[in-house]
C-alpha cells in the first residue's frame, strides 16, 4: 500500500490517476480481489483482515481525493492562464457608429420646423380607414384612393399609407390654432427601382380661426424650408390635385445632380419633384367639426431628401445595410 501511496504523490496527471484508482478500487483492483477473498476466511482472522483492508482503501482514498484536487486546479488555472479577458485592451479598428442619412435627413427636418414652433404629432402605423381616406376627402369608391396602393387588413383597418391621417387625428384633439409636423413611417404596395413598401413622410399641418391663412404663407414657408434643406436650387410650383387640399401644388427643385441642365435623374427636365402641399380643403374641416378657420397643408417623402441632399442614385441603397455605404456618414 505504502507503494501506492508514493505513486499516487509523484502523479502529475488526471488520467494517470484514474488509471491507478482502477489499479486498486476496479473491478480487479488489487484491493477489490483483497476484500472478496473475506468469503473465504471465518471468525477473527475475518474480522481482523477486514480491518485492515478498510484502513488501507480509507487511506487510499485519502490521498487520491487530495490529489485528485490538486490536479483539477491544476487544470483549472492552466484553462484560465489561457482564456484571459484584457480590459485594457484598445482596439483600434472599432469605430463608432453614425446616424442612417434618412434619420439624420429626418432630424434636419424637425429641427427646421421645431424652431419655426411647429408641435411633433404622431399617430398609430396601424390606422383606420376614416382617418387614412375618407376624413381625408376621400370616400369610399373616390378614384383618387388608386393613387396609394394599401395593404388592407380588413374593411376597417389598413397599414398608413401617408401620414396625413395624423391631420385629422390632431384637429379632433385639440382646437386651432394648430401648427404641427407629423414624422412617420408609411406603407405601400409597392417595391421597385423608385419606391419601398415601408418609406418616411413628414406631414405638415398650420390651421388658424378665420380666413387668415392664404397660399401665399404656404409659399413663403415651404421656399424658406427647402433653401435651409438645399444650397443653391430654384423652386417652383405646379398646380397639381390632392383629394384634402383645394387648390394643390407639387413642388419641384432644379436638379441637384446637373443644376438644372438636364439628366438622366432629372429625365432631362432639370427639375425634380419634391413635396405636395395645398390650402386645406373645407371638405376635410367638416368632419372634424372645425368652422371658420383656414389652413394649408403639405407632406414629403424622407428618402427622397436624403438621396437628393447626398446625392445617392439608388433608393434601394438605403434599405440594404451595406456598410459601406453607411460609413460615408460617419
Ligand atoms: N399625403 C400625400 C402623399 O402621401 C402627400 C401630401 C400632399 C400631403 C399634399 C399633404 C398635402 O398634406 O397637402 O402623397
Amino acid at each position: 500500500m505504502q507503494e501506492i501511496i508514493e505513486q499516487i504523490k509523484k502523479c502529475d496527471n488526471l488520467n494517470d490517476l484514474e488509471n491507478l484508482r482502477i489499479s486498486v478500487l476496479g473491478k480487479k483492483g488489487i484491493l477489490t480481489q483483497k476484500f472478496s477473498e473475506l468469503k473465504n476466511i471465518e471468525g477473527e482472522e475475518k474480522k481482523e483482515l477486514a480491518s485492515i483492508l478498510n484502513k488501507q482503501k480509507d487511506e487510499f482514498n485519502h490521498f487520491f481525493s487530495l490529489k485528485l484536487k490538486e490536479l483539477e486546479d491544476l487544470e483549472l488555472n492552466e484553462k484560465m492562464k489561457q482564456d484571459v479577458l484584457n480590459f485594457t485592451y484598445f482596439d483600434e479598428s472599432a469605430t463608432s457608429g453614425a446616424l442612417h442619412p434618412v434619420l439624420s435627413t429626418m432630424d434636419k427636418i424637425i429641427e427646421y420646423f421645431s424652431n419655426l414652433n411647429f408641435s411633433i404629432e404622431k399617430g398609430p402605423l396601424i390606422e383606420e380607414d376614416f382617418y387614412n381616406f375618407e376624413a381625408l376627402n376621400l370616400p369610399k369608391s373616390h378614384p383618387a384612393r388608386d393613387m396609394q396602393d394599401t395593404f388592407y387588413f380588413d374593411d376597417k383597418r389598413l397599414l398608413r399609407t401617408q401620414t396625413s391621417p395624423v391631420q385629422i387625428r390632431t384637429m379632433l384633439k385639440q382646437k386651432p390654432p394648430i401648427r404641427m409636423i407629423a414624422p412617420g413611417v408609411v406603407f405601400r404596395r409597392d417595391f421597385d427601382i423608385t419606391h419601398t413598401p415601408m418609406f418616411h413622410q413628414v406631414e405638415a399641418l398650420v390651421v388658424e380661426e378665420g380666413q387668415k391663412i392664404s397660399f401665399a404663407h404656404l409659399k413663403g414657408v415651404l421656399e424658406d424650408f427647402l433653401h435651409y434643406m438645399f444650397k443653391d436650387i430654384n423652386i417652383r410650383f405646379r398646380p397639381s390635385f390632392f383629394p384634402f387640399t383645394e387648390p394643390s401644388a407639387e413642388v419641384d427643385i432644379s436638379c441637384v445632380f446637373c443644376k438644372g441642365q438636364g439628366c438622366r435623374v432629372c429625365k432631362n427636365t432639370g427639375w425634380l419633384e419634391v413635396l405636395g402641399c395645398g390650402i386645406v380643403d373645407p371638405n376635410v374641416y367638416n368632419f372634424v367639426n372645425y368652422k371658420n378657420v383656414s389652413g394649408y397643408a403639405f407632406g414629403l417623402g424622407v428618402e427622397r431628401f436624403a438621396m437628393l441632399l447626398h446625392q445617392i442614385p439608388d433608393l434601394r441603397s438605403l434599405f440594404e445595410g451595406d456598410l459601406r455605404l453607411l460609413e460615408q456618414f460617419r
